[in-house]
């Protein structure tokens, strides 16, 4: 069986389950947390030790600037009422991508990294005004910058995931089978499943099918 140590997921389709249900797509981003929030415990529960949620690419700051607003005052929200318990359950909090954000949520996310830097039982990597593409440059830059050779070993240390190993497992939700600019380099042999359901729709049954399903498949690694 497959041992599965990091999933990555693309959480799709707040927007359409918001109009769907509530006429508002922020009502599906609301909703989404609390998806977020069953998904983490299910991911403590299935022994996985790294959870990386796409929760803002740099592509997302075309969105009208309310949703954007709705967003991080919901993450600052998240923060603010759930860090003390993740700590408490010995769950690390990591960001990928570039704090540019008000001062308050840079600082608020600077905190809750810290705070919960030394532990060990999952760590969540929060992809926050994240692009891979840009992550990509950047890596190649410092690697020449510092005078290395450009080799696969110089450009993984340079990249924001220099310490996470590449995901086992991605899971888009909301029906939509693309890889929006997320972890291009990392995901290079992970294996992929696309979940029809809208995000706030998707539960631990279907997280835990998926990876029963994962567990399954032979992994050949370009290998026979
Ligand atoms: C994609 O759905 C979802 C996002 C861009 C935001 C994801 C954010 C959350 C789940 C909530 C905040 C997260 C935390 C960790 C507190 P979409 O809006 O593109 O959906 P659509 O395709 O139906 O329009």
């Amino acid at each position: 069986m497959n041992p599965i140590k990091h999933v990555a997921i693309i959480m799709d389709g707040n927007g359409r389950w918001g109009l769907k249900h509530k006429n508002s797509r922020n009502a599906g981003h609301k909703e989404g947390v609390r998806t977020v929030e069953k998904i983490i415990k299910a991911s403590v529960k299935n022994k996985i030790k790294f959870l990386t949620l796409y929760a803002f690419s740099t592509e997302n700051w075309k969105r009208p600037k309310k949703e954007i607003n709705f967003l991080f005052n919901l993450l600052e929200s998240f923060l603010l009422n759930k860090i003390e318990d993740l700590h408490k359950q010995n769950i690390k909090l990591k960001i990928l991508g570039y704090k540019k954000f008000s001062l308050k949520l840079n600082k608020l996310l600077n905190k809750s990294e810290k705070k919960t830097s030394k532990n060990t039982k999952l760590q969540i990597n929060l992809a926050l005004n994240y692009g891979s593409k840009s992550e990509l440059i950047n890596a190649f830059k410092k690697v020449h910058k510092n005078n290395k050779r450009i080799n696969e070993k110089n450009l993984v240390k340079n990249l924001q995931t220099k310490d996470i190993p590449d995901p086992d497992l991605l899971i888009r939700t909301g029906n939509t089978k693309r890889l929006s600019n997320f972890l291009l380099w990392q995901l290079a042999y992970s294996e992929i499943f696309f979940e029809k359901k809208l995000w706030p729709d998707f539960n631990e049954k279907d997280y835990n099918d998926i990876i029963k399903n994962y567990k399954k498949i032979k992994r050949n690694f370009g290998n026979i």
